[in-house]
């Protein structure tokens, strides 16, 4: 067997066998497969797919690449949610310590952003201290305490899906169902969690633009979920807005404490609590997803989630001084505003545009190694839907880089679709999967 022969295969569009598969990961992952050899096997994958077997089959190599979490000592469910990626959404942070007040155990491993997507990892590690760098050892020792623990992907857990994303990211191989299947379970079936809420994003600012791709998505995963013993659920969500108000790093910290100090309405607070309710569903603490979405309001409404955020943040070394007291955190040094034009109601805020505009303000990577600067981010006033006055604020830009004021400015002004008429009302939560959807 060679990886010529393998790959010639899957650009035939051949059906793989358990052993070419393995060949090829492992191969890469031990070094005997070069770069280039990788990128035209995922090239392959992304033209001509991979059947149920194949893909499922392709998640259990990466994970078998690295070890796993035993959670097993812990008595009751483990439940994690995953999103695909978006901007401004931050729902992990908020959600994380809401379902775990609920008693629920969340062991989430997250990842950080990239493209003009953010990363629940660099919000985090805007507070002051925060350490998401945990050994297998440290995160099970965490999970037992406090029933939580936000952490990255290290090189224990699933290395093959590190190495193989880096490469993705940069040949243009990310939006493929079988390798974001892959990459995605591998890493929640290493969690040792019982039940995983997926939120697909769809939409200008998510990977998948079309609601039929997200639909099979939805459908992949879960089959991958169940098949392997995790009980797995699904929601479409909305991602052609930015999600809230605000898209940064800290500046999305700031919502997240406003979140769960119960000051925040809107589709945040919805997708959070909706995806929250199916938590305690999955861990038997809710008889319906409904009933589960109506005690996270209350835990919300009487602060013990967030009392909870900060017993994490304490946990994991943050400083909780900044959260208290958020006045006391550095500035950005430039900062602009954009006022209405015109009376109006806006229709939509394409969430690319704005992601790309993150980026340029430094609250983004362009590259793996890029540096984040967690003082830069955009403020959206105003999101789809609402009216505006001329002359109110629509948007402010934050930023320590003064030369990408302008043209940041303007991309954000184009990005933005204000009209005479009001929008028709649009939804985002879009559907709902289980396993049902199997059937
Ligand atoms: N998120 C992941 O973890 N992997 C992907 O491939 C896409 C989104």
């Amino acid at each position: 067997m060679t990886a010529y022969e393998i790959i010639t295969r899957k650009r035939d569009g051949k059906q793989l066998s358990d052993s070419e598969i393995e060949f090829m990961i492992n191969g890469f992952v031990t070094n005997r497969i070069p770069k280039y050899q990788m990128s035209a096997f995922l090239m392959a994958i992304f033209f001509n797919g991979m059947n149920f077997h194949e893909l499922n089959h392709l998640t259990n190599v990466f994970l078998n690449s690295g070890k796993r979490i035993d959670l097993s000592h812990l008595k009751n469910k483990k439940i994690d949610k995953h999103s695909t990626g978006g901007v401004g959404d931050k729902v992990s942070i908020i959600l994380a310590p809401l379902v775990a007040a609920a008693g629920v155990y969340v062991p989430m491993i997250s990842g950080r952003g990239l493209g003009h997507t953010g990363g629940t990892l660099d919000k985090l590690q805007s507070i002051p201290g925060f350490k998401t760098n945990y050994s297998i050892k440290e995160f099970t020792d965490q999970m037992s305490k406090i029933g939580v623990c936000l952490a990255g992907q290290t090189d224990e857990l699933v290395p093959a899906d590190k190495k193989i994303y880096a490469l993705r990211d940069v040949t243009a191989t990310v939006p493929s169902i079988p390798l974001i299947t892959a990459s995605i379970m591998s890493k929640k079936l290493a969690e040792g969690i019982d039940g995983l809420v997926l939120d697909i994003k769809v939409g200008k600012g998510a990977f998948l633009t079309e609601i039929s791709a997200a639909k099979r998505l939805a459908y992949t995963l879960i089959e991958v979920g169940e098949k392997n013993g995790v009980e797995t659920v699904a929601y479409l969500t909305d991602m052609s807005n930015p999600l809230g108000n605000t898209v940064g790093n800290w500046i999305e910290i700031l919502e997240c404490i406003d979140c769960l100090q119960g000051k925040v309405s809107g589709p945040l607070k919805d997708v959070t609590l909706q995806l929250a309710g199916a938590m305690l569903f999955l861990a038997q603490k809710a008889e319906s997803i409904q009933a589960g979405v109506e005690q996270c309001k209350i835990l919300l409404e009487n602060g013990t989630a967030w009392q909870k955020f900060l017993d994490i943040v304490s946990v994991q070394g943050g400083d909780i001084g900044y959260l208290e007291h958020p006045e006391k955190y550095p500035k950005a040094k430039f900062q602009k505003d954009y006022y209405a034009q015109n009376d109006g109601w806006i229709h939509g805020i394409n969430a690319l545009d704005v992601g790309l505009a993150a980026v340029e303000l430094g609250a983004g990577r362009q590259k793996v190694n890029d540096r984040i600067d967690p003082v830069a981010g955009i403020s959206l006033h105003a999101n789809r839907g609402a009216p505006t006055k001329k002359g109110e604020p629509i948007f402010t830009i934050f930023t320590n880089r003064k030369h990408s004021l302008d043209g940041v400015y303007t991309r954000l002004q184009n990005a933005i679709d204000i009209k005479d008429d009001q929008p028709a009302a649009s939804k985002d939560i879009i559907q709902y999967f289980d396993k049902s959807c199997l059937a």
